[in-house]
């Protein structure tokens, strides 16, 4: 098949170069661009990941550019078709994602403003944290359409939450089916009445105190590998699903993936981005789909959308 398209990915972190890596390896792409603000480092990973290409078989083209904050560099990322932003500072040990707003807003919204002025058509993943302000300040700075921009968090958390149930119960992951909403941060809400084990409620399974164990994992998934680490945070999951994101949108695959997308009505809630289901193409976000969630799934997503909401404000002013 001949391979088409572009995807830069900004930052070339572990987050970023595992992005670019996984994106080059499905060998859909003609050229996958990662950048970084540190001298050299964007290049000599994209020589390495080149090096691969023939012992992996594929034939995708990493390039590599230093970029400066005032938009040097930014060349090597024109006419992207798919832009995953992973630029900022991860979590330290003991900090929650929302420690990051002050410092990551600068970065992202210079980030932001160069990858619009280089790539106008592009849709844009974001994945820096706090998640759900970044994605909407990555909308407010490149001025693109609310469907353009969507950030990556259900996907990975939603992961999480299956491997934590496969292992509890010593299943397959593929016979797990898992979904969290919400927020990437404090108020995520895991859903586990849309959770089954090959089809049949994880209720059936497991008590509640169990699922709630379960839940409370997943919500804290990004922190015990954080502190685990104790430098850095988690990469190999994350980047799985941004890649995973980016394909569906270059592939106009419809699929229905949680992400961080804007909603506009569905659940009655309106005007914020949030972690909801949506169906992705190469516009972007097609639509929000909204399942069926309990009372009190409900109104916990509602406590999560206006608590994001809350700090999606404050970002403006960032
Ligand atoms: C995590 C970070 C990447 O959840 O947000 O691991």
């Amino acid at each position: 098949m001949a391979l088409s398209g572009k995807v830069t990915v900004v930052g070339a972190g572990f987050y970023g170069s595992t992005t670019a890596l996984r994106l080059a390896q499905y060998n859909i792409f003609k050229e996958v661009v990662l950048t970084d603000i540190v001298e050299g480092k964007p290049e000599g990973l994209a020589l390495d990941i080149n090096q691969s290409r023939s012992i992996e078989g594929f034939e995708t083209l990493v390039g590599g550019a230093t970029t400066t904050a005032e938009g040097g560099g930014y060349e090597a990322t024109a006419n992207s078709d798919v832009v995953v932003i992973t630029a900022g500072l991860p979590r330290k040990p003991g900090m929650s994602r929302m420690d990051l707003i002050e410092v990551n807003a600068k970065i992202v919204r210079g980030v932001a403003e160069n990858v619009a002025k280089h790539s106008p058509n592009a849709v844009v993943i974001v994945v820096s944290n706090p998640l759900d302000e970044m994605t909407a300040l990555t909308q407010l700075a490149t001025g693109f359409a609310k469907n353009k921009v969507m950030g990556q968090a259900g996907m990975l958390d939603t992961a999480r939450f299956t491997n934590f149930v496969a292992s509890k119960l010593n299943v397959p992951v593929s016979s797990v089916k898992t979904l969290t909403l919400g927020s990437h941060g404090e108020t995520m809400v895991p859903v586990p009445s849309r959770c089954t084990v090959d089809g049949k409620p994880l209720s059936t399974l497991l008590s509640q105190a169990e699922i709630d164990e379960l839940v409370d994992l997943t919500r804290n998934g990004g922190a015990q590998i954080v502190a685990l680490l104790k430098t850095g945070s988690a990469y190999y999951a994350p980047s799985a699903a941004a890649a995973r994101m980016a394909k569906a949108v270059y592939e106009d695959s419809k699929e229905v993936m949680p992400v961080c997308a804007w909603v506009d009505g569905e659940y009655g809630i309106s005007g914020v981005y949030l972690g909801v289901e949506a169906e992705i193409g190469k516009n972007g976000i097609n639509k929000v789909v909204a399942t069926d969630l309990t009372p009190s799934e409900l109104e916990s997503l509602k406590v999560a959308a206006e608590a994001v909401r809350a700090k999606q404000a404050d970002v403006k002013n960032l």
